[in-house]
């Protein structure tokens, strides 16, 4: 199967999960947003290995990477709420806190948008390498 038919399932099985997480149980907030950080570290992965020159750079599967990963983006403001910090989660309370959260969501979605407009290699490298710190940044931050 194509990279870009691979990613494109992918979007279609993930996108309506991120429309059935909103006002369920706590546990279930903590499970979608951790589903949803796997599927995009893995999508990073892919993305990765074309930055690196081991796979075939091909804009239609960057910018569809990048429009999966900008899409779920926006489903993080709903993740992170009261009540979804105790239990089997990483993610620190004081994302509650503050703007320190907001910058870093504001940040990675404004990566990820980029990405997904990136037409050539080098707008994809620009994109990618901002991209990949808006990730570190929030986790050296607010992950335990
Ligand atoms: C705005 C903050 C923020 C950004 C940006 C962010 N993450 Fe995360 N990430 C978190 C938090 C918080 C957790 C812990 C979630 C939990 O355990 O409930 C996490 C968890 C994860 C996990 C572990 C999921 C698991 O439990 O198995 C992976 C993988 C991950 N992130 C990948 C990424 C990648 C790749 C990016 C960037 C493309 C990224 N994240 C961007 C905050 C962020």
């Amino acid at each position: 199967m194509k990279l870009s038919t691979h990613i494109l399932i992918l979007s279609l099985v993930m996108v309506p999960l991120v429309a059935m997480s909103r006002s369920n149980t706590p546990d279930e907030a903590i499970q979608a947003r951790q589903e949803i950080m796997k599927y995009i570290g893995s999508q990073m992965r892919t993305l990765g290995a074309i930055q690196r020159g081991s796979a075939e750079f091909d804009p239609s599967v960057t910018r569809g990477a990048g429009q999966a990963i900008h899409a779920m983006s926006l489903s993080f403001a709903f993740l992170f709420e009261e009540g979804t910090f105790q239990g089997d989660t990483d993610a620190k309370p004081e994302i509650l806190a503050g703007d320190g959260f907001d910058t870093h969501l504001d940040n990675f979605q404004k990566a990820s948008l980029l990405l997904s407009q990136a037409a050539n290699e080098s707008d994809f490298n620009d994109a990618f390498s901002q991209l990949g710190q808006t990730c570190s940044a929030c986790h050296r931050e607010f992950r335990k």
